[in-house]
């Protein structure tokens, strides 16, 4: 056993029944709608993969990958799109999906970025939110679990890349000392 693994947070059955229960709010909101969903790579593409199978609503699919750089221990909300979508969302209803929200830079800045384009609609689905590190608040009308600020890995979350297939969200036993270092080179 691989000891940078430490404590389950969150185990495999409390996600796939939070997954449905999203799903199902999802669902019965945007009932009459076509939905785009927008999942943010690496990190969301497990939980996107479940949470659309229980939809049961047309949905279409889009994704990015966004990068944030910063100096010191947190990120510095230099958030960079380093694949944005394929579709104009112009006029659509638009959620986005994403694993995990800490500082809540990286959302921010996508949500801007993306009002600017003018969809009908724009909102959040997160599985997860680490409260006590928010910096710059964000609205998360779908939110998973409310976690204390430990990193975690698993369901797509990963430390190095390593770990993402994991089914539960686990603790790590070291904590990445440099959280821009982590951005840089863990994330995405
Ligand atoms: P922020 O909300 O802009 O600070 O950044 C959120 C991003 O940081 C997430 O999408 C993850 O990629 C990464 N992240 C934050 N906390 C963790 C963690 O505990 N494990 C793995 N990645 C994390």
């Amino acid at each position: 056993m691989d000891n940078e693994i430490g404590d389950v947070m969150i185990a495999e059955e409390d996600i796939q029944a939070k997954v449905k229960q999203l799903a199902s709010a999802i669902s019965n909101d945007y009932q009459g709608k076509e939905l785009m969903l927008v999942g943010i790579l690496k990190g969301a593409f497990i939980f996107l993969s479940d949470l659309c199978r229980e939809l049961s609503i047309p949905v279409k699919f889009d994704f990015i990958v966004a990068s944030s750089y910063g100096s010191g221990k947190k990120s510095g909300g230099v958030v960079r799109i380093l694949k944005d979508l394929d579709v104009d969302i112009k006029g659509k209803d638009v959620l986005i999906v994403e694993d995990i929200v800490d500082s809540g830079l990286t959302l921010n800045y996508i949500c801007k970025n993306f009002q600017a384009r003018q969809p009908a609609s724009i909102e959040i689905c997160a599985l997860l939110r680490k409260p006590d590190d928010v910096r710059s608040p964000i609205e998360i009308k779908y939110l998973g679990f409310d976690i204390p600020s430990e990193f975690v890995v698993g369901y797509g979350l990963d430390y190095a890349e390593k770990y993402r297939n994991r089914k539960d969200i686990t603790v790590l036993n070291k904590t990445p000392g440099n959280y821009s270092e982590k951005t840089q080179t863990f994330r995405r």
